[in-house]
């Protein structure tokens, strides 16, 4: 099978971009074809600070290495970097009805979010995300619950072009796990995790210890004692319970059982064990990589080649039927 994903580079990568996303990656690549983008271009559609994102850039590409993929397997580039996705985002533009883009709910909550930054690109991105997957005929694409309605889009828009301009492209299929598709925020459970919300509301995967411990330890759970699994009356609980269980492999049953007649408190010390121990090796190898820019700007140089093997020969055909010369 073919797959794509991505992530954007726009600051630390989280605990819920790991699990929900990352985490299939590592168990797909080694029987499949896997290219993993930094989608800077997707980056820049929100407020950002020129000077940082190169640092985002290869800090992304650190945590990539960091949680296990590999270059010699799979092929991780810049999105940038290959010019191929900024054409295809044009030519799918124009055949993209504006109503669909605007009633897409990242375009609702993002432009909600960044009132006086509601930028046309922004408007665009599911379409630049459709050429993303489209170029490397994706069969799926492992991601977090929050981009199902993206890659919906692309099936849509992939149907689409082949009913115009003829069989083209695949109608990719989203992968999405049961349990980690969408992380909570530590601070409002009722809220994804997300790395635009306040720094304690978000295990970071490179926090150190003591602020790891410190943000499970005053994660908001309710009034009651029990850790028992209930999503809709135990939120808080529920959720830290899928963290520990994601981490540690034991279901939330078999945790649960462990924690009889244990009180929130207990459960949280142990769960902060856990997850710095699960994340002491990215903190390691990040300081590692931080020193070897070198290496990191190599692994993306070779990702660049191989990923516009692919991109160039599908522009190619997609120009051809289109009329284009
Ligand atoms: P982003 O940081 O928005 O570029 O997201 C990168 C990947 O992480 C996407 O596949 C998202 O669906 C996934 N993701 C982001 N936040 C969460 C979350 N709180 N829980 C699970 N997956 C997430
Ligand atoms: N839109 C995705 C996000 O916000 C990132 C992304 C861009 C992506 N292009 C993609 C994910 C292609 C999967 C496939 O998380």
């Amino acid at each position: 099978m073919k797959i794509f994903s991505g992530i954007r580079p726009s600051g630390n990568l989280h605990l819920g971009n790991y699990l929900g996303a990352m985490q299939q990656w590592i168990k797909l690549q080694n029987e499949n074809d896997c290219v993993f983008c930094i989608v800077d271009l997707h980056a820049i559609t929100t407020p950002y600070k020129p000077g940082e994102l190169k640092k985002h850039i290869l800090d992304t590409t650190a945590v990539y290495l960091a949680a296990g993929i590999n270059p010699e397997k799979s092929v991780i580039f810049v999105q940038s970097q290959v010019k191929e996705h900024s054409e295809l985002a044009w030519l799918l533009e124009t055949i993209t009805p504006m109503g669909e883009l605007k009633r897409m709910t990242q375009f609702k909550e993002k432009s909600e979010q960044h009132k006086d930054y509601v930028n046309a690109g922004l408007l665009s991105y599911p379409v630049l995300m459709a050429a993303d997957i489209l170029l490397y005929k994706t069969d799926s694409v492992p991601v977090g619950k929050d981009q199902e309605q993206h890659i919906e889009f692309t099936r849509m828009i992939a149907k689409k072009f082949n009913q115009k301009f003829g069989d083209t492209f695949k109608e990719p299929a989203s992968m999405i796990l049961k349990e980690g598709a969408k992380i909570m925020s530590l601070t409002n459970p009722k809220k994804k995790m997300s790395k635009s919300d306040e720094p304690k509301s978000c295990i970071f995967l490179f926090d150190t210890p003591a602020d790891i411990t410190k943000k499970i330890m005053s994660a908001e759970t309710d009034s009651g004692k029990e850790v028992i699994y209930n999503v809709t009356k135990k939120r808080g609980i529920s959720n830290l319970l899928t963290i520990y269980s994601l981490l540690t492999g034991k279901t939330t049953a078999d945790l649960e059982k462990e924690f009889k007649g244990k009180g929130y408190g207990d459960f949280k010390k142990s769960l902060a064990e856990v997850v710095v121990q699960y994340l002491e090796p990215f903190r390691r190898k990040q300081q590692e990589f931080a020193t070897r820019e070198s290496y990191l700007e190599e692994i993306l140089k070779q990702g660049q080649s191989r990923a516009q093997i692919i991109a160039q020969a599908t522009m190619q055909e997609v120009k051809q039927k289109m009329g284009l010369i």
